[in-house]
C-alpha cells in the first residue's frame, strides 16, 4: 500500500504507508484471536451509544446485525484479513462499514483503539483464567485420588536429595496439591484486579460525548469502570500479573516434572508412567523416556521469558498509550497456551501414575531414614536432644561399617550406644512406626494424609 492512504486514518496523510512499514506495524497476524472479545466490546459500546442517544435504534440494529455476520464469517474461516488494516480492531470496523454503510462509521464514536484494545485483552484474559482455573481444579482432583490411594505408601523423604526420613507418597502428593491451591488463589487475585472496564477512556483523556461507562462495564461483566483514563489505556500490569502467576504455575509443574523424571529412572524406580505419556528411543530398544514431564520442565523457560518480556516492555513507557504495548500480545497468548497444554498433560497423566510400592519401601529402608526416630526415642527417655543426636550418630557410623540398618541391629548391639534402649525401640525403628508417629496437622502419618484429602475434597466441591 504505497500510493493510497489508510481508509481509517488517511485524512492527514499525503502518501500511503511503505509496504515494509505496513507489515512491521501490523498486528493482525496475531491479534486476530481477539476477534470474539473485540466484537463483544463493540456491541456493548454500540448499545451504550444508542442508549445515550448518540446513535439511533436503526443504526444500532445495523451495527449489531453487521457484527453478528462478521463473527459468523470469522468462525467459518470465511474472512480475508488485511495487513493494510493493521489490527483486529480496524479489520472488523472496515468490514462492518463495507457491509452496512454509514452506520458502521459511527461505531467508533467516543472510543479509541486504545481503550478498545485494553478492553479486549481484559475480556480475553478473563476467559483464559477461567479455563486455566478449571484445568487446575481437574489436576487437583486427580492428585486427591492418587493421594488417597497412597495414603500409607511409604517412600523415602529427601532433603538435599539425600534420604532424610520416611514419608508417605500420599503426603508427597498433597504437597503438590498445596502448591496448586496457591496457584489458583493467585489467578483469582489477578482476575479480580483485571476485571474493570477501560471503555470510555478513549484515546487517553476520555471523550466529549455523554457516554455511560457504568452501562458498558455492566454489559461486559466488569465490576466497575476504571477510575483514570490515562492509566486505563496504558498499563498492562494485569497481563504481567498473569504471566507472573503463570511463571509460578510452570515453576511448580517443573519441580513435579523433575521428580517424575527421577522417579521413573531405573535408579529410583519409584513409579511407572503409562506408555502413552512416554516415547521410545530410535536406537536403544530398552528405553521408555518421560518426554511429557521433560517437555513441561523445558517449557517453563519460555513462560519465565514471557514474564521478563512484559516487564521490560512496560518499564520505560511514559503515560499514556504507546505502540510498544502491541508487543504485549504474543507473550501473553503463548503463556496462556503453554499453561493450558501443560496443565492438560498433567491432569491427564497424574491419575494414572502407578506407585511401585515395594521399591519405594526398599529405598526408604536404605540411608538410615529412622535415625531421627531413634533420637526422639532417647529424648522421650530423658536424654537431652543434642546428646541423643550424638549417640545415634555413632550408631549410624557402626551401621555404615557393618552394613546394617538401625532396625537390623540386635538389642545388644544398640545397647552399646545407650544402656536405656529396650525392646520397644523396634516399634519406632520400623518405617510404619516412623510415619505413623508423625500424627499431627500437616504430618506424614497415613491418618493425617486421609484427613488432608477429606478437607481438600470438601473445598474443591
Ligand atoms: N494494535 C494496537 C495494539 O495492539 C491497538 C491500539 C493501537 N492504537 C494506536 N493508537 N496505534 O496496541
Amino acid at each position: 500500500m504505497s500510493d493510497s492512504s489508510n481508509q481509517q486514518w488517511g485524512g492527514r496523510f499525503s502518501e500511503g504507508v511503505d509496504a515494509f512499514v505496513a507489515r512491521f506495524t501490523a498486528s493482525i497476524d496475531f491479534d486476530r484471536r481477539l476477534y470474539r472479545h473485540d466484537i463483544q466490546g463493540s456491541m456493548a459500546h454500540a448499545r451504550m451509544l444508542q442508549k445515550s442517544d448518540i446513535i439511533s435504534q436503526d443504526e444500532l440494529n445495523a451495527i449489531v446485525g453487521g457484527l453478528d455476520s462478521i463473527l459468523n464469517d470469522i468462525e467459518n474461516d470465511n474472512i480475508d484479513w488485511s495487513i493494510e488494516l493493521e489490527d483486529i480492531h480496524m479489520n472488523i470496523e472496515a468490514r462492518l462499514t463495507d457491509r452496512i454503510g454509514d452506520a458502521g462509521k459511527k461505531l467508533h464514536t467516543g472510543r479509541s483503539r486504545n481503550d478498545q484494545v485494553a478492553t479486549d485483552i481484559r475480556l480475553w484474559l478473563r476467559d483464559e483464567i477461567d479455563t486455566i482455573d478449571g484445568q487446575l481444579a481437574r489436576f487437583q482432583e486427580g492428585l486427591l485420588g492418587l493421594a488417597e490411594k497412597n495414603a500409607d505408601t511409604i517412600m523415602p523423604g529427601f532433603t538435599h536429595l539425600q534420604t532424610a526420613q520416611p514419608v508417605t507418597f500420599g503426603h508427597h502428593l498433597m504437597a503438590w496439591f498445596e502448591m496448586m491451591v496457591r496457584d489458583r488463589e493467585r489467578l483469582q487475585d489477578c482476575r479480580k484486579r483485571l476485571n474493570v472496564s477501560p471503555l470510555g477512556a478513549a484515546a487517553l483523556a476520555g471523550t466529549t460525548f455523554p457516554i455511560d461507562r457504568e452501562f458498558t462495564a455492566k454489559e461486559l461483566g466488569f465490576d466497575r469502570p476504571t477510575r483514570n483514563s490515562l492509566d486505563s489505556v496504558s498499563d498492562r500490569d494485569f497481563a504481567i500479573e498473569f504471566c507472573s502467576a503463570g511463571a509460578l504455575i510452570m515453576t511448580h509443574l517443573s519441580r513435579m516434572s523433575e521428580e517424575l523424571v527421577l522417579w521413573t529412572s531405573a535408579q529410583f524406580n519409584f513409579i511407572d508412567l503409562p506408555d502413552r505419556f512416554c516415547t521410545g528411543s530410535s536406537i536403544m530398544p530398552q528405553k521408555k523416556n518421560p518426554d511429557v514431564p521433560e517437555l513441561v520442565r523445558g517449557k517453563t523457560g519460555r513462560v519465565n521469558g514471557h514474564l521478563v518480556s512484559l516487564l521490560t516492555l512496560m518499564k520505560s513507557q511514559p503515560l499514556a498509550y504507546n505502540k510498544d504495548n502491541q508487543e504485549d500480545k504474543e507473550p501473553l497468548f503463548d503463556t496462556a497456551d503453554t499453561l493450558k497444554d501443560c496443565l492438560r498433560a498433567f491432569a491427564d497423566m497424574i491419575p494414572h501414575i502407578e506407585a511401585k510400592k515395594e521399591s519405594m519401601y526398599e529405598a526408604a529402608k536404605r540411608g538410615f531414614s529412622t535415625a531421627t526416630d531413634l533420637a526422639d526415642y532417647l529424648v522421650r527417655q530423658g536424654m537431652p536432644f543434642r546428646n541423643a543426636h550424638e549417640v545415634v550418630g555413632k550408631a549410624v557410623a557402626y551401621g555404615l561399617k557393618t552394613g546394617k540398618d538401625l532396625s537390623e541391629m540386635s538389642l545388644e548391639e544398640l545397647k552399646v550406644f545407650s544402656e536405656t534402649i529396650e525392646q520397644d525401640v523396634f516399634d519406632v525403628l520400623t518405617l510404619e512406626g516412623s510415619v505413623a508417629a508423625r500424627d499431627h496437622i500437616g504430618g506424614t502419618a497415613p491418618r493425617q494424609v486421609l484427613f488432608a484429602v477429606e478437607q481438600a475434597k470438601m473445598k474443591l466441591l
